[in-house]
This record gives structure tokens, sequence and C-alpha cells, in this order.
């Protein structure tokens, strides 16, 4: 797997962290927004670092994590941050998740689903595993309608499935999941620097900083399975 070879590269050089520590900014109020109840399990699927269990965890109680991610790197530093025996990570691909049917109360997902080689597949294989009125919260940074973040496909050797709004939503619906919600959470956290400061070395304009962190930010889409 490619993405794998990718993220493995990634987690060798610590960049878990930094990527964590900016996903955190919006990741937050979506795992906020969780119907989550003391003892439920939870998937996290591309579980990077797995920060989102282990906060799950703290602050809403849940019984069990299952932190789903195609990177042996990426696992191996996630199980380095916790020794919580409820947290688990573990190794698999979207499109084949290695959990039984309605194994699971809720899914979370953060920056890691359009890498999916087949989305659809993965809403299904999501569908699958969660309980009847299980939760499906998928966010992601990568999205048509946010055009500033329509480059990053550059930066990294990996094909990515670049959906709007609309797609989201229409794709769940062929996945077998029912839309709840969608949502789109503006990044308030990262500084942006006065009109002067720019050109910066990452962005042309304040304009284009502002569209991407405060117009736009993460889409959240979430699903609920029948
Ligand atoms: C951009 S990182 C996001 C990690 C974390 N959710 C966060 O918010 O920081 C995407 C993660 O998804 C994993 N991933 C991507 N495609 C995958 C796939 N098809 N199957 C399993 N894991 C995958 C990558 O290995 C990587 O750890």
């Amino acid at each position: 797997m490619r993405v794998a070879d990718e993220f493995d590269a990634w987690a060798a050089a610590g960049r878990d962290r930094g990527m964590a520590e900016r996903h955190w900014h919006t990741a937050k109020h979506a795992l906020e927004r969780m119907p989550v109840e003391p003892g439920d399990a939870v998937l996290d699927l591309g579980t990077g670092s797995g920060y989102a269990l282990r906060a799950l965890r703290e602050a809403a109680g849940i019984g069990r994590g299952y932190g789903l991610d195609g990177s042996g790197g990426m696992l191996r530093n996630a199980r380095g941050y916790t020794d919580d025996p409820q947290v688990g990570y573990l190794a698999g691909e979207f499109t084949a998740l290695p959990l039984a049917a309605d194994s699971v109360d809720h899914a979370f997902s953060m920056e890691a689903f359009y890498y999916s080689p087949d989305p659809v597949r993965t809403v299904e294989e999501v569908r699958r595993v969660l309980r009847p009125g299980g939760t499906f919260f998928c966010a992601v940074n990568y999205f048509a309608e946010s055009e500033q973040t329509h480059g990053w496909s550059s930066n990294i050797d990996v094909e990515m499935t670049l959906w709007d709004r609309a797609e989201y939503r229409e794709a769940f619906r062929e996945g077998g999941l029912h839309v709840a919600e969608q949502d789109t959470i503006p990044d308030r956290e990262v500084e942006i620097p006065p009109p002067g400061a720019f050109p910066t070395e990452d962005w042309e304009s304040r304009a284009a900083m502002v569209d991407r962190y405060r117009t736009w930010g993460t889409l959240l889409t979430v699903g609920v399975a029948p």
C-alpha cells in the first residue's frame, strides 16, 4: 500500500505529532459532538498518532477504542503514547475493516477518509461494523469547496479523492448510512499574520489563508447506521 509507505516515513520522522496538533484545532470540536456514552466501543479510521481515542477515553469514558491504520510506523508511535489496555491500535485497510459486524457503537475519522482507494466501499465497511443507530463522524480538510487545499495532492504521492459536500452526502447514502448532519468547522486557532506579512513562505495572500482556515476549515459529515 503506497499510502502506508508515505505515512511510515512521516512516523519515522516524528511528523505524526505535529500533524495531530494541527488537526486537533478542529478535530476536538467534532469529537465533542459525538453522542458517545461511557462504555461505548469506538473506531478511529486512519488513527495516525491515535490522539482521538485517548481524548475520548479521557473526556467521555468510552469503554474500548480501536485505532485502525495501514501504516505500521504510525501504529508503533500511537502505541508508544499510551499504556491504556482499553485502547488498541490495529493494522488494517479502509476497504476491509478487521472488525466483526455490529461491533462498534460509533466511528470517527480525521483527515484520512479521502485516501481510501474505494471511498464508497469504506462507507459500506463502516456501516457493517456499526451497531444500528451508531454514527460515523467523518472529518476532512481536503474537499472541493476549500480550494486552497487542492494543491496538497501534489505534495503527496498517493491518490486522493476530492469531493464536494454533496458528493460526501451521496456517498454516505450509497454506502448505506443516513446523513444526519453536515457542517464545516472553522480553524480559529491557526494564527493568521497581519496583511503586511504576506506573501509568506507558505501563503500568497492573507485572503487565501483566511479562506482555508476561517471560511472552510474542516468538513464534517455525520452518518447514522440504520
Ligand atoms: C493525514 S493522517 C491523519 C491521522 C490522524 N487521524 C490525525 O488526525 O492526525 C491519515 C492516516 O490515515 C492512514 N491511512 C490512509 N489511507 C489508509 C487506508 N487506505 N487504510 C488504512 N489507513 C490509511 C495513514 O496511514 C495515516 O496515518
